[in-house]
């Protein structure tokens, strides 16, 4: 029977000693994988605490990926490959992004980092994807080492087909998917499918690399501003645009759902216009609350959405491998004028990806991380609430940011000059809007990388 002195735990909440007195035995091998843990009774009992300091204890270790409970047969520790990589310093991925403020990428240490939209590095499921790439490896063999498709490898696509099903309600065959080396690339390829001459449409305030890639790529943007229920439609009527790229399930930055009379109006403007919508399903896996939003792509009957999503945010953004799931006459067109490109991602990451997918290790790693950033969020929240300054949080469901409204009269740059100084680092609304003056007084708070 497992036997921990609860005195020594200090200041500590029983149940969080507990909590960790029992992870520590788990990292430390000895409690070993598989082996079952005494039913919460037993424990209670045995080591003097209430049955709910030890309930909570397990629901923390189950959240965190240490234990899983057996209905009927009890509570058992993860198998080895399963369990969280015990934290290790590992660098910050590189996509930690601050837009037009590119110079601020230095290796500064920052007490709190605000801005930074990257994940938690501690938490990549290491053990099962090296397990996975040495499967791969063994039994690929020569197979690997042929071209891929150049729409991706056959498994992935099937792999993210049966996903997008179970999780979005899209049905999409795997032959209408295109793999490619994350969403920026492919936003290329979709100015280079529909044509540089039509004019993209693009939310006011959002993620600054989508006009930046259109223009690169020689296409017009105009930016559209939003409402509380997302683009205005009067406003995106009024231009000349043919192509719409939105992130109606949550916008990045600023975190609105677009509902869904808003949703037919904007797939009622694509037809009128023979235009496109660009769904870009950014962040839509960590809706902390609420039910989940119907994609764009699921309610679309006349073929005019194309889906976009990657795996930046939900494995890492350094794996660079992201989808993007075409209308079929598209998909045809597709393949005749594009299909000479070769895939850009690697057939050993994108098989490897196949099976952390096929075999559920991708929907029960996003389950813990939602459970992880929900704590991480609650966190943050509290840290800006309890700061003693006037301001109104916002946006705090949906997605790995919220908003936090600041009543000063100060400009951003200055608020962002004596945060900076204490240590801390801050985004704002107005870093990610075309309109200057916009959206002042408006932090974008990135907790996930915390
Ligand atoms: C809306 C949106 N799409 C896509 C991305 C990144 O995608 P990728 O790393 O696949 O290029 C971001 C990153 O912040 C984003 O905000």
């Amino acid at each position: 029977m497992l036997t921990y002195d609860m005195e020594k735990r200090g200041k500590i909440p029983r149940y969080d000693y507990l909590y960790r007195c029992i992870k520590a035995d788990i990292l430390e091998g000895r409690l070993k994988s598989g082996s079952r843990l005494p039913s919460k009774r037993a424990l209670a009992e045995h080591i003097a605490v209430s049955v709910v300091t030890v309930e909570n204890a397990y629901a923390q270790l189950g959240s965190e990926g240490y234990i899983l409970s057996r209905p009927r047969s009890g509570y058992y520790v993860c198998p080895a490959e399963e369990l969280p990589a015990p934290p290790v310093s590992v660098p910050a991925p590189s996509s930690a992004f601050l837009p037009r403020r590119e110079e601020e990428k230095t290796e500064k240490k920052w007490k709190y980092d605000f801005a930074s939209n990257r994940i938690d590095p501690s938490r990549f499921p290491f053990s099962v994807w090296s397990r996975l790439m040495r499967e791969t490896l063994s039994i690929g063999g020569e197979e690997l080492l042929r071209p891929s498709p150049f729409n991706g490898e056959r498994a992935l696509r099937e792999a993210i087909a049966d996903y997008l099903l179970r999780s979005r309600g899209i049905s999409v065959p795997p032959e209408r998917i295109v793999v490619g080396a994350g969403t920026e690339y492919l936003y290329g390829l979709i100015v280079q499918l529909l044509g540089r001459e039509r004019v993209y449409a693009v939310e006011d305030p959002s993620y600054p690399k989508i006009a930046q890639v259109y223009r690169a790529n020689g296409a017009a943007v105009t930016f559209v501003p939003m409402d509380g229920q997302g683009v205005r439609p009067d406003r995106l009527a009024a231009t000349s645009a043919a192509v719409l790229h939105v992130s109606p399930s949550h916008q990045y930055p600023t975190g609105i759902v677009t509902g869904f009379t808003r949703r037919s109006e904007l797939l009622a403007w694509a037809a009128r216009r023979e235009g496109y919508v660009i769904e870009d399903d950014y962040d839509s896996e960590f809706r902390l609350a609420g039910k989940p939003v119907q994609p764009m792509q699921a309610l679309d009957t006349a073929g005019r959405v194309i889906y976009v999503n990657t795996f930046s945010r939900t494995l890492a953004p350094s794996m660079r491998i992201s989808y993007m799931a075409l209308p079929e006459g598209l998909m045809r067109e597709f393949s005749e004028k594009l299909g000479f490109y070769a895939c850009t991602v690697p057939v050993f990451e994108q098989l490897t990806l196949a099976k952390f997918i096929a075999e559920g290790y991708f929907e029960r790693h996003l389950g813990r991380m939602r459970n992880i950033y929900r704590k991480k969020r609650d966190e943050a929240v509290c840290l800006f609430a309890g700061s003693g300054y006037p301001l109104e949080i916002t946006a705090e469901d949906a997605g790995l940011h919220f908003l936090v409204r600041l009543q000063t009269d100060l400009p951003d740059e200055e608020v962002r000059r004596r945060a900076a100084e204490r240590g801390v680092r801050l985004a704002f609304l107005s870093d990610f809007t075309a309109e200057a003056g916009g959206a002042s007084h408006c932090i974008v708070v990135n907790y996930s990388g915390l």
